[in-house]
């Protein structure tokens, strides 16, 4: 039978180097809050329940956690007295009585599903408590881990450790396992007796010795166990992020012509066979489909894009839009919130907003779907096989029926019917040698002023 297991986060940071009114594990990294990121991979390492642990005013931190996962449980912790306390925060939870405990932080974003999987693991067979280490390239400020053979014998928090065992760099990244059967015997018997007076998670691991408890540590790589403190690490854990997903999105098909300028979401979604042209942004909530090609500097967000469509350069889609198969959207093109139907081409210098392009339509250079009277918003519906003459602006709720054409600088405020052509504009008058007669006169009136 599958193990149960509780997933713990702590997000009660204040965040004071970050120098925000935003609480720091709200942060974004790949458009979405660290503390999301965390949640995502508990769920991915299976873990069934998660409780959040936030510090005393954090509404925005509550709203976030509830829009993530609602069945995830907020616990506030009001005083800030160290890393054990704050998971006695959850008590509620622990004691409801689970298999494994992974006791996590909330602005450590890129740990991986597997190191939760392999922590699960040491604690299936057996242990009491599972500590992930990392080797640092400079361990100052962390706790270190003191082995004897496969055992851990201890967690120093740099402020007590000695010079020799400050000379370690098997660092605490500071994720923990419990064993859920142990968990609150242990939690309850930290005390508060050391340099900093906070309560120290990392005391459990003494504690579980004493106890004769079996206590193990586990290797991770530094990168994974990065803490954001700054908007620097900030900077430093999005980089790292993108990097891992861009190579993975070229693991799996998609060719990058320059991947480092390619930005990601959390939830981007591309398939095998479509190609990225330099400098393109992947907002939120973006799908591309097979065999599609996305030319530079393209800003995408909210939008599916069916297959083999063509994208850009320079195109920007905004949220509600959709692209099927075959589809063009060209240079200097904006589009919201609109359905363009297999084969439509709108290939340059135009916004299309609440509206929907019928399959192999036409949108010539510099249409504009007029949507917004200052008031509402309404809809153009534009046939299939249409044609839009370059220059015309479509005043909306208008629609333009299969087939149809408008001419060239037209101002559409009335449905065009199927099969018509619809021309709404002022009409051309040629006046004979009227140029001649110009030319004269400006001539004559250059003669004058040169004299004065
Ligand atoms: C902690 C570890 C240290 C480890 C390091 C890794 C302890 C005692 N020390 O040190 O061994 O090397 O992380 O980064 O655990 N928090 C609360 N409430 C509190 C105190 C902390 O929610 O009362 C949260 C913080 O928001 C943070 C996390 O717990 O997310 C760690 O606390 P922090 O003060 O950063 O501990 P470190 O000194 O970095
Ligand atoms: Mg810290």
């Amino acid at each position: 039978m599958a193990r149960s297991c509780l997933s713990l986060i702590l997000a009660a940071g204040e965040g004071t180097r970050m120098r925000s009114s935003l609480p720091k594990v709200l942060h974004e990294v790949a458009n979405i809050p660290m503390l999301s990121h965390v949640m995502r991979v508990c769920l991915e390492a299976e873990s069934d329940t998660i409780a959040v642990v936030a510090g005393k005013g954090s509404e925005l931190v509550i709203d976030v956690v509830e829009k993530e996962n609602p069945n995830a449980s907020v616990h506030v912790q009001t005083e800030r007295l160290g890393t054990a306390h704050a998971v006695l925060a959850a008590r509620d939870a622990i004691e409801k009585g689970v298999d494994d405990i992974l006791i996590l932080f909330g602005d450590t974003p890129l740990l991986t599903p597997e190191t939760l999987s392999s922590m699960r693991e040491v604690l299936a067979d057996g242990a009491a408590v599972v500590v992930v280490g990392f080797y640092a390239n400079d361990p100052s400020g962390y706790g270190r881990l003191l082995e004897q053979g496969d055992k851990l014998v201890a967690i120093r928090e740099h402020a007590e450790a000695s010079e020799e065992e400050r000379k370690i760099d098997f660092c605490n990244g500071g994720i923990m396992g419990l064993s859920g059967e142990h968990a609150l015997a242990l939690l309850d018997s930290v005390d508060n007796q050391n340099a900093k007076g906070e309560f120290y998670l990392t005391d459990v691991v003494e504690i579980a010795n004493s106890k004769n408890l079996s206590v193990k540590a586990l290797e991770a790589p530094e990168a994974e166990l990065i803490g954001v403190n700054t908007r620097n690490g900030l900077a430093e854990v999005e980089l790292l992020w993108q990097n891992t997903a861009r190579q993975k999105l070229m693991s799996t098909g998609v060719t990058m012509q320059s991947a480092e300028t390619v930005f990601l979401s959390a939830d981007t979604i591309i398939e095998p066979d479509v190609i990225l042209e330099p400098n393109i942004v992947f907002g939120p909530n973006v799908t591309v489909k097979a065999g599609t090609k996305i030319k530079a500097f393209s800003h995408l967000e909210g939008a599916i894009i069916g297959e083999n469509a063509d994208v850009g350069p320079y195109a920007r889609l905004r949220p509600g839009t959709e692209l099927d198969k075959g589809s063009k959207v060209g240079n200097f093109v904006e589009v919201k919130n609109a359905k363009v139907h297999e084969g439509a081409k709108i290939n340059h210098l135009t916004y299309v907003g609440d509206a929907e392009i019928g399959a192999k339509a036409n949108i010539g250079a510099g249409t504009i779907t007029c949507n917004y009277d200052g008031l509402n918003k309404h809809k153009t519906t534009i046939g299939k096989g249409a044609f839009i003459g370059s220059n015309s602006s479509l005043v909306a709720p208008v629609s333009i029926g299969d087939g149809a054409y408008v001419a060239s600088g037209s101002v559409i405020t009335d449905d065009v019917p199927e099969n018509s052509l619809g021309i709404g504009r002022g009409r051309q008058a040629n006046k004979e040698g009227m140029a001649e007669a110009i030319r004269e006169r400006n001539a004559a009136i250059k003669a004058n002023r040169s004299k004065s």
